[in-house]
């Protein structure tokens, strides 16, 4: 917005002496929304990023909320809990379409095809919507979520919605119980290429800009999966706009190798269109999210000598004595 000239300068100072300064930014917003979308308007930096979200009143949660994602997990507070059953994933081959968003690239599951997500922390049955991409300009800055202050290269997640009781992913978002992401963290390695994943760091060149789209075949997602779903669990927030507090989060324990030209490819991607090429999408992070008191729950049985299930029943004991 150009506000630099004479007589703009000279509105703008006569709106800020009427109004107030905070008024006239909510104005100014307001005018620059209106010509487009807040869909469109959100980023990962400046005046639209993560700490100004709350801008829109129908984001609210992501200033106020008390569930929100993505977390720093203390691998020392993790508790282990035997009750969490393995995940079953159902189905494997999924096509559907690879979209810039400018903000992140996303893949777009065919509603005609189906892998679903059942049992572990799950009480419905979750069928894939989406797959999304995090990453960062360089190695060891491209997570969301980090476990012990360290983040990795990459996160891909895979987010599904309750198909139980819901027709399709947006009708499930903001609703108790709607959504699971399956997050799968991704580590570069220099001799590899993870072939599965190549189907879609391959097509880079065809969604360079915001907004380009293209197909993609027949992924297989238990090949992107790895064999041994251990896992950790919490409740929380979708990481981008309305930051909807929805979604089990189930974050496996074992990273995925890419090699380090694929996570090159998409390190190329634009957030804008060709007016600006200068502005890539790397780095579309969301910054960690206070725990508020929850506890993020572990099927990776680390050997626990004395199960914790005995210990609390002995304090519960102990109190009803004292009582
Ligand atoms: C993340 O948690 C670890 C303890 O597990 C702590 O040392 C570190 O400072 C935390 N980092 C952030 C960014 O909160
Ligand atoms: C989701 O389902 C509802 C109700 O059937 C429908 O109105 C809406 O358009 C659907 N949304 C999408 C994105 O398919
Ligand atoms: C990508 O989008 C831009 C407009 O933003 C367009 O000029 C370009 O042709 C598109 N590329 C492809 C491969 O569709």
């Amino acid at each position: 917005m150009e506000l630099t000239t004479t007589a703009n300068g000279f509105v703008l100072f006569s709106l800020i002496t009427l109004f107030g300064i905070h008024k006239v930014l909510w104005i100014l917003l307001d005018i620059s929304v209106c010509l487009g979308q807040w869909s469109d308007w959100w980023t990962y930096t400046g005046f639209s990023g993560p700490s100004n979200w709350r801008i829109n009143k129908d984001w609210i949660l992501c200033s106020e909320g008390k569930l929100q994602s993505p977390i720093n997990i203390s691998a020392e507070s993790l508790l282990f809990d035997p009750g969490l059953k393995n995940i079953i994933v159902t189905g494997n081959k999924v096509s559907g379409k690879l979209t810039n968003l400018g903000n992140d690239v996303t893949f777009f599951v065919s509603s005609t095809d189906s892998v679903s997500f059942s049992l572990g922390p799950l009480p419905y049955v979750y069928k894939l919507s989406q797959m999304k991409f995090h990453f960062g300009r360089k190695d060891g800055m491209g997570t969301e979520h980090s476990i012990d202050g360290k983040q990795f290269d990459a996160e891909v997640h895979l987010m599904a919605y309750n198909s139980d009781l819901f027709k399709n992913y947006s009708m499930a978002e903001r609703a108790p119980r709607g959504l699971t992401i399956i997050c799968l963290f991704i580590k570069t390695s220099r001799d590899t290429t993870h072939t599965e994943l190549s189907k879609i760091t391959n097509m880079v060149s065809k969604i360079q800009f915001r907004g380009n789209t293209t197909d993609i075949d027949e992924i297989s997602i238990q090949s992107i999966l790895p064999a041994n779903l251990q896992y950790m669990t919490y409740e929380g927030s979708v990481t981008q706009p309305g930051c909807y507090e929805t979604v089990t989060w189930i974050l496996l324990n074992k990273p995925a190798f890419v090699g380090e030209h694929q996570l090159n490819a998409l390190r190329t991607l634009r957030m804008d269109t060709p007016d600006h090429p200068q502005l890539f999408m790397f780095d579309n992070v969301r910054p960690i999210q206070p725990l508020h008191r929850r506890t993020v729950r572990t099927n990776i049985n680390t050997n626990i000598k004395c199960p914790i299930k005995r210990e609390i029943q002995y304090m519960v004991n102990k109190n009803i004595i004292k009582q």
